[in-house]
């Protein structure tokens, strides 16, 4: 059977429930791979924009192509970045619509693990990106307990629906990416983990985010009231609020940068 894609439809709602996290994990990621100023990017998987603007806002870079099979995270993508320097479009990380060599950098943040073939898809950014240029990657440590909303994952699966996982989940792995990266003919690897923290503004804004989510939100509203409310009673037990009624947990990506052959 075919894997099927994962669909992330709306950008405003995606900018609290994952976007802040991206840019979180992004900081640390971009100040490993340190780019140079003045390149050409393609942002593959680019979603609703929030990792394409630290690149535009951090690396003056010519030209970013972000790309993005969610026609609606696309909309919002190209009104957040409404510049002349930076395009988006709709289309698939295992296809990309590009001549070979026409980028210095490519990247892909938060969704090697959505993407069917990721093989096929690394494969894709090696062969548009020039020789010595960069390709990169983060995404969620999900089998080593990493994802934001892990613990809503594991109180869930105590509940009874176990955690469903992206179809490619075995490319978070730092191995499996390491594998990808060689198999692609990338040299100079590198990798390395990104734990960030979030805080939110108190535990009914955490939950009332975490209920966005793409995957979980329909998982939610098919819960019986009655567990749901056991599931809320059963993540508030684990956090605590500070003084101010804050929370604040953590979250860790595996992340991986190589070179096409020069
Ligand atoms: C968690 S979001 C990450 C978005 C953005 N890169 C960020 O850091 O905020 C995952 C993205 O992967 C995209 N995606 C899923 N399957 C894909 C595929 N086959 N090719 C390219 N992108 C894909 C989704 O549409 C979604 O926008």
């Amino acid at each position: 059977m075919e894997a099927p894609q994962i669909r992330f439809d709306d950008g405003a709602a995606y900018e609290e429930f994952m976007g802040k996290w991206s840019q979180l994990a992004g900081d640390i990621f971009l100040r490993w791979l340190d780019p140079a100023t003045g390149w050409r990017w393609v942002d593959v998987g680019c979603g609703n924009g929030a990792f394409t603007e630290m690149l535009v806002e951090r690396f003056a870079p010519v030209a970013v192509q972000g790309i993005d099979p969610s026609a609606e995270q696309i909309a919002y993508a190209r009104e957040r970045l409404a510049i002349g320097s930076v395009r988006f479009d709709v289309g698939d990380a295992m296809a990309l619509p590009y001549a070979d060599a026409a980028f210095d950098a490519a990247v892909m943040a938060l969704v090697i693990f959505f993407v069917p073939d990721p093989a096929k898809a690394v494969a894709e950014m090696a062969r548009v990106v020039r020789p010595g240029g960069s390709v990169s990657s983060y995404a969620w440590d999900i089998l080593g307990g990493g994802f934001p909303f892990a613990m809503l994952q594991e109180e869930m699966a105590a509940l009874g629906p176990p955690p469903l996982w992206p179809p490619s989940v075995e490319a978070s792995r730092i191995e499996t990416m390491r594998a990808l990266w060689a198999g692609a003919g990338l040299v100079q690897i590198e990798t390395r983990e990104i734990a960030v923290t979030r805080t939110f503004a108190d535990f009914d804004s955490f939950w009332k985010i975490a209920q966005t989510g793409p995957r979980l939100a329909p998982r939610l509203a098919a819960m019986a009231p009655g567990d749901l409310k056991l599931l809320k009673d059963r993540l508030r037990a684990r956090v605590t609020p500070d003084a101010a009624g804050r929370i604040t947990y953590g979250a860790r990506a595996n992340a991986i940068k190589g070179q096409v052959p020069a």
